[in-house]
């Protein structure tokens, strides 16, 4: 099996839930501390050895693509002010050696139209989907090459899923294991967002998949699913019927921020981790909550 070095971000969703702060930001670019979540979402690909990213993006998604340029006239003002550190910083987004290319996604049709969108960039390879609004602290190791490593081992797709509240499973796919509990299982089925009382078990689907090229031509074939939109999830519930795909219960702790309390529950964990601000923090946490 090929080496994974391609990573589809699909950053053209409108950012609904955190209006008025995405009416013209990027939800991609809303910082948890002090990076947007999409270069949290970059910096685990690279950290897992992805090389080239690829964006599908919309007209009003302009400053992710800033965002991982250089800026020229910043530069030069950081250094004339020796600057140094945040001149490194503002260097170092995108290592060397990391490509980025964009692709327009002309009309909200949904995560599986979105990777759909990234075919021809990513050609006869498998590679990597990540979903930014799922914040993944790995802890050990980055959720991305925990899964990668599953992926060579099994030679087969990987989805990342953890257990969910019972009562959640409309916000998630849900994946069949057959009731197998272990961290690697393999997936027998796959459904977008069920009923709880319809759903195979309670494990969700997160925002993280190292999948086969054959999901292309699946998803040529895949009509409007849950939400009217093209689902990623039916796809692989195709795909699951010519190759093995496995879930993979990774090590590490997810946010969900693409809802404001998983947002809020991110800033204030990575504030709490973060070198320069962690012990004012929680002294300011202290006094606030008490
Ligand atoms: C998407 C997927 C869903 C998955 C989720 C993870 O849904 O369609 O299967 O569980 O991401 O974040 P969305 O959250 O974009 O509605």
């Amino acid at each position: 099996m090929m080496k994974v070095s391609k990573a589809i971000f699909p950053v053209a969703g409108l950012g609904t839930r955190f209006l008025p702060a995405t009416k013209a930001n990027p939800k991609e670019m809303l910082p948890i501390v002090d990076k947007p979540l999409i270069q949290y979402a970059v910096e685990e690909a690279v950290a897992a050895g992805i090389t080239e990213l690829i964006f599908v993006t919309n007209s009003s998604k302009r400053a992710i693509e800033d965002h991982f340029d250089s800026n020229f006239e910043l530069e030069v003002t950081l250094q004339e002010r020796g600057k140094q550190e945040l001149l490194d910083i503002v260097r170092g987004i995108l290592p060397d050696g990391v490509s980025c290319a964009y692709i327009r996604q002309k009309s909200p049709q949904g995560l599986g139209h979105a990777v759909l969108c990234a075919k021809q960039l990513v050609m006869n390879e498998p590679f990597a989907v990540l979903l930014a609004d799922d914040l993944i602290d790995g802890d050990q190791e980055p959720c991305l090459q925990q899964m990668i490593k599953r992926f060579h081992e099994q030679q087969a797709s990987i989805i990342a899923v953890e257990k969910i509240a019972p009562t959640e499973t409309k916000k998630y796919g849900i994946v069949d294991v057959g009731g197998v509990q272990k961290e690697l299982a393999s997936v027998q089925n796959i459904i977008e967002k069920p009923d709880p009382a319809l759903a195979p078990s309670n494990l969700g689907v997160v925002g993280r998949y190292v999948l086969t090229p054959a999901i292309f031509a699946l998803l040529e074939q895949t009509h409007k699913g849950s939400g009217g939109e093209i689902q990623l999830t039916d796809a692989i519930a195709k795909l699951l019927k010519q190759e093995s795909v496995w879930a993979y219960q990774f090590t590490g702790k997810r946010y969900d921020c693409g809802s404001k309390l998983g947002y809020l529950e991110a800033t204030v964990a990575y504030a709490l981790k973060h070198p320069e601000l962690a012990q004012d923090f929680k002294r300011s946490l202290e006094n606030l909550v008490a």
